[in-house]
């Protein structure tokens, strides 16, 4: 029976890997991992990260062919292809900081692997990582190799959270990448069988390594750089009085455009695109490619723009001060059906509003309360790095609540940064009644019906849309 082993049981190596074992009745997986809590919970029936499916998936095949431990040295030893799914997180310090990917656990992963393996393997990328990583990696391993042969393949993930297992069981296409050689081709072939159990052929794409690294970089900086095209254009609106959905579903109704990825936003989060285009833009410049690493720069530079707009948007339309006044925050989540807060536009907002001593009520379905003052207690980038979990805030400003009534009764204003399915269906009215007037809402996900809102008589700001009056007649705020 072949086995497979994936160092690392994350939101990417857990899913992937509980998907091949559903799929392959034939291979053995085992998923390891330094950290022992994770392990345990993925034993255990509270796995340690939420994701719509995955609970039944790993119910159907732990225990047959999938498993989790913290014996890492065994099952790589034993495995004949070894996934490596390890955190790459942004540098914090020395050359690169703040944009170059910390290969750390990378390396000492790739060191353990040559150390611990006594027959051939094939190797395989699945975190993103710089272009090239691979060759990297090869020299480690094969300077350490005692005769071993070790085959490198690059197989990106495209899974997005929320949506792992239909991704996982659908892909638009897995990408390998490996040598051109004669031993390579046979490596891509062996990956390419294990997909095969699932995915139809045409959707195997097969490349030479540096294309497919690249491809995933790039993949992720043009779906961020739609987000903040729209985003963009989601100030121009509230400048000019056009409404951002409409254009959007106009625009996307281009068949060259597509629809999808066009909804604006208070800011894109989640721990790849910021992550990844810092990340090519490094790259950019490392190449002397330095007009190509500024146009990329630009869209996390959007990025950034909008959470500071939609902080500035709240505390304008609130008199100019927030000091003292209650605030819900509904949603801390980077986007629906995910208890995940990497980068989270929420973190940034929260911030904000906390600089200007707002009171803040956070309420999330899915976030803990630890993680949410952890969140808020780190410094950017530093979500990442394992010290971060030792952090916590501890701060008048800030309570966390398991209601959103509760969240929002008596404040001064709701702001919602995660577009949460049941915040579309929240009673207002009650909610209205409950806060102190003027009451506001800043919807920063357009997951309210804006005009039933004003109706009731909340002043409403909504991403994109023509302002509310009480707003448009504020005078423009001064330029930061
Ligand atoms: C464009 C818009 O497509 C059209 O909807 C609008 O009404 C007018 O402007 P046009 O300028 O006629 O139409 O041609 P288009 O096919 O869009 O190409 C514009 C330029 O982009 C050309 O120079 C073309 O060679 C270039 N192009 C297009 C690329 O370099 N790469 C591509 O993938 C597509
Ligand atoms: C992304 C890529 O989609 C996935 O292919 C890659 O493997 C990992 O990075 P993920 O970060 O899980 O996946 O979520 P995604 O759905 O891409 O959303 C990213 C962020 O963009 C979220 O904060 C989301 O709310 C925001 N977003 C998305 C918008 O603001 N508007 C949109 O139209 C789409
Ligand atoms: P991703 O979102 O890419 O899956 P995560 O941060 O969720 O990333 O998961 C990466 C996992 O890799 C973490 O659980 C971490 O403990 C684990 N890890 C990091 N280095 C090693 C290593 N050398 N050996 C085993 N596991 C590791």
């Amino acid at each position: 029976m072949m086995k497979i082993c994936c160092i690392g049981a994350g939101y990417v190596g857990g899913p992937t890997m509980a998907m091949i074992a559903l799929n392959c009745h034939d291979i053995d997986v085992a998923v390891v991992d330094i950290a022992a809590p994770r392990i345990n919970a993925w034993n255990s029936s509270n796995l340690p990260i939420f994701e719509p499916g995955l609970d039944d998936v790993v119910k159907a095949c732990r225990g047959r062919n999938l498993f989790f431990s913290t014996d890492v040295e065994k099952h790589v030893a034993e495995a004949d292809i070894v996934f490596v799914s390890v955190n790459t997180p942004t540098k914090l310090r020395g050359l690169g900081a703040g944009k170059a990917a910390d290969l750390t656990y990378w390396e000492s992963a790739a060191r353990m692997i040559a150390d611990v393996s006594t027959t051939d393997k094939i190797v395989v990328e699945k975190s993103t990582v710089p272009v090239k990583t691979a060759e990297a990696i090869e020299k480690i391993l094969n300077h350490n190799s005692n005769g071993i042969q070790f085959q490198i393949l690059s197989n990106p993930e495209f899974l997005a959270e929320g949506t792992a297992i239909e991704d996982l069981m659908k892909p638009d296409r897995v990408l390998i990448g490996g040598r051109e050689t004669p031993d390579g081709k046979k490596a891509i072939e062996t990956l390419k069988d294990v997909y095969a159990h699932w995915v139809p052929a045409d959707r195997i794409i097969t490349m030479n390594l540096w294309s497919a690294e690249l491809s995933k970089l790039a993949a992720n900086a043009l779906l961020a750089q739609r987000i903040s095209s729209v985003n963009a254009m989601s100030a121009l609106c509230e400048a000019t009085g056009a409404d951002v959905s409409e254009v959007a579903y106009a625009v996307g109704k281009d068949s060259r455009i597509g629809p999808r990825f066009l909804n604006a936003s208070v800011g894109y989060g989640g721990s790849c695109f910021q992550k990844d285009i810092l990340n090519l833009v490094y790259i950019c410049e490392c190449n002397g490619l330095t007009e190509v690493a500024n146009y990329w720069k630009q869209v996390v530079q959007i990025n950034d723009y909008q959470k500071a707009r939609f902080v500035k948007r709240v505390v304008s339309s609130m008199f100019n001060t927030v000091s003292g006044k209650k605030i819900a925050i509904l949603g801390f989540a980077f986007k629906k059906d995910t208890g995940d807060t990497r980068e989270t536009a929420a973190m940034d907002v929260c911030r904000g509003l906390i600089g200007d001593k707002a009171q803040l009520s956070i309420y999330d379905p899915q976030v803990t309360r630890e993680q949410i003052l952890r969140d808020l207690a780190v410094d950017k980038l530093d979500w990442d790095h394992p010290r971060h979990l030792q952090q916590s805030l501890n701060s008048k400003h800030v309570s966390v609540v398991s209601d959103p009534y509760e969240a929002t009764k008596g404040a001064h204003g709701v702001c919602i940064l995660t577009e949460w399915d049941e915040f579309k269906t929240l009673e207002y009215e009650r909610i209205y009644k409950s806060m102190q007037k003027p009451a506001f809402v800043f919807d920063g996900r357009n997951v309210i019906d804006v005009n039933e809102l004003r109706k009731i008589g909340f002043i409403v700001y909504s991403v994109g849309k023509p302002l509310d009056p009480w707003v448009k007649d504020l005078p423009a705020a001064p330029p930061s």
